[in-house]
Parts: C-alpha cells; sequence; structure tokens
C-alpha cells in the first residue's frame, strides 16, 4: 500500500491536473473577442489629425492600454524603464529586453492609467508584480523573441482611462490604409532624455521586402518582426519606448489591435531604419502557453501536497 494513491486522491488527481480553470482560452484572465478591448471611451474612437510627424502629445486617455513599467531606485522611488500594453485584468505584455538587468518581480511596479509620468490622477492605478514571465528563446544580441508577460498582484478593475488592447486575430487584414499608432514616454530624439507627457505617433508599416533591402535592414530582419515607422525616418519609437504598444484601427472591429511591441532599431528616426516591433501575431501561443504552464505548475504542486500529506496520513494511522 506503501506507494499507491489514496482513492479519494485518484478521483481528485484528472481535475488538478487539467486545471480549476480549464484552458486558458476560456480563463477569465485572457480576454474573450467579443469582451471589452482595443476601445478608447475617453477619446474618439480614431485617432483625430492627420500624419504626425515626429510625436505629439497624446490626449489624456487616448491609449488606455499603455503602462509605465517602473524600476525601483534607492534615493529616487521608482524609475520609469519601459512602456507595457494591459491585454487582461492582471497581465502585461511587454518586451524581454526591459526586464534584462532586473527579474526581481518584487523590484518593479506597473503603473496604469497615466499621462503626465509624475503626476497621479483619480483614475491612475499602481500595481505590485506577482511574477515576470520571459520568452525561454528571447536572445539579447539579436532580440530573437523580444516578449515577456507581467502578471499583476491584484487585477485591475477597468474606467475610462484604463482599458485592455485586443491582441490579433489571423483574420485581420492589414491595408495601407489602416491607421496604426506608437505610443510611450521615450525620447524624442536619439540620445536625448524621457518625454514627461505621454506621446503618440502615427506609424506606417514597412513591408519586409523593403525593411529587408541592402541599404537598410540588409536582410536581418526575421518574419517575427514588424517594421514600422517612415521612409524618411521621421517617425519612430526610441529609448523609453520599448515593450510599449504598436496598434492599428480595425473599422470593421470598431477596435484597436495590438499588433507589435516596441523591441529596437538602429539609433532612432534615422532614415532607411524604422523601429522593430515583435509580431504579436506570432507570439499568440506563447502567451496562452505561458498561462497554462503556471496553472499546471500550481496544480502539481498542489498533488505533491496532497501525495505527502496522504502519506503521512497513512504512516500516522498504520
Ligand atoms: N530598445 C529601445 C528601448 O529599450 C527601443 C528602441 C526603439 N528604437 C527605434 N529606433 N524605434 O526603449
Amino acid at each position: 500500500m506503501g506507494r499507491s494513491l489514496p482513492p479519494a486522491l485518484l478521483v481528485l488527481l484528472p481535475v488538478l491536473l487539467r486545471g480549476g480553470e480549464a484552458s486558458p482560452r476560456r480563463s477569465p484572465s485572457l480576454q474573450s473577442p467579443a469582451g471589452a478591448c482595443g476601445r478608447r471611451p475617453a477619446v474618439n474612437e480614431l485617432a483625430t489629425g492627420s500624419r504626425i510627424i515626429g510625436g505629439r502629445d497624446a490626449p489624456p486617455g487616448a491609449w488606455p492600454w499603455q503602462v509605465s513599467l517602473q524600476i525601483h531606485h534607492i534615493p529616487v522611488g521608482y524609475r520609469h524603464i519601459c512602456g507595457g500594453s494591459l491585454i487582461s485584468h492582471n497581465l502585461v505584455l511587454t518586451a524581454a529586453h526591459c526586464i534584462k538587468n532586473n527579474r526581481d518581480p518584487e523590484m518593479w511596479r506597473v503603473v496604469i492609467g497615466m499621462h503626465h509620468l509624475y503626476k497621479d490622477y483619480p483614475y491612475t492605478v499602481k500595481n505590485q508584480v506577482k511574477d515576470i514571465l520571459i520568452h525561454s528563446h528571447f536572445e539579447l544580441a539579436t532580440n530573437e523573441n523580444d516578449v515577456a508577460l507581467f502578471k499583476l498582484i491584484k487585477p485591475v478593475k477597468y474606467n475610462a482611462y484604463i482599458q485592455p488592447i485586443c491582441l490579433p486575430e489571423t483574420s485581420l487584414l492589414l491595408t495601407d490604409e489602416t491607421p496604426c499608432y506608437i505610443s510611450g514616454w521615450g525620447s524624442t530624439k536619439e540620445n536625448g532624455v524621457g518625454e514627461h507627457i505621454l506621446q503618440e505617433a502615427q506609424v506606417d508599416i514597412i513591408p519586409l521586402r523593403i525593411c529587408n533591402k541592402f541599404d537598410w535592414y540588409a536582410g536581418a530582419i526575421s518574419l517575427n518582426t514588424i517594421c514600422a515607422g517612415s521612409a524618411s525616418g521621421n517617425v519612430d519609437s526610441c529609448q523609453g519606448d520599448s515593450g510599449g504598444p504598436l496598434v492599428c484601427y480595425f473599422p470593421n472591429a470598431s477596435r484597436y489591435y495590438l499588433l507589435g511591441i516596441t523591441s529596437a532599431g538602429v539609433g532612432c528616426g534615422r532614415p532607411k531604419y524604422p523601429g522593430l516591433y515583435v509580431r504579436t501575431a506570432n507570439y499568440r501561443n506563447w502567451i496562452d502557453s505561458q498561462l497554462l504552464n503556471k496553472a499546471i505548475s500550481v496544480n502539481i504542486q498542489f498533488v505533491l501536497f496532497f501525495l505527502t500529506a496522504g502519506r503521512m496520513l497513512l504512516h500516522n494511522v498504520l
């Protein structure tokens, strides 16, 4: 009898292994297609104004999924390191290279619903981090798989200034007319300093066959990357914008979708060297599997706990 499981546990095992919530696609922490995402209750659905050269101050609430990832610094409190995008009540998608110097969740906080980096608004939420999940094939040297997830300790409530962004579905059809935008508190020029008011800019999606031309990125850009900006280099992201969103508006769905994660670039705003963004659509499985792995590992811990408890009980009884 020593090694066999108690009958009650055998009945419980499949339930524990499957995970309380079943598959992550149906888990409440992930957005459902019909659920609230990609909407901007505080401003017009479509960003107003025509082409933006460089960037401009975003109106408050314009990018309600934009978060600031901040790290604890002893004399100054917290410092903005990277951007990120809220994808559900408790998940923020960002770039893996943002965490290269500090992987300890306790050192970070996530600030959601912000406009000016150093001002608090009634709707601003500051959240501690429970877990940081980094893509296991992230490579710092090449920026391949530059994806990470921050799991928040406390789920955040949505309001007009805090909303999740939709993750792309394969059926999204991007045309030359699809308006796409970047946002962030990063530098407004190469080697510059960060902005205090959230900046926004409209960008062109640049096809890989152009981006990979020999006098552009010369074939170095993979299918997991989106090039965006402008051919002349006037519009771009820069240091401090990393991890933040590249979103496009799809009028048929009346929603914004997270097409990319700000990742890298040669300099900032240089002609023929547009910004490089992680192609989010290629990482949907990774995002889902991360949540599933977590659920399984928690359940295995449960099983181990029950096994040990069961064995101890048997020892005491026999
Ligand atoms: N790696 C930068 C960061 O950590 C973002 C660089 C984006 N560069 C560009 N030219 N678009 O903030």
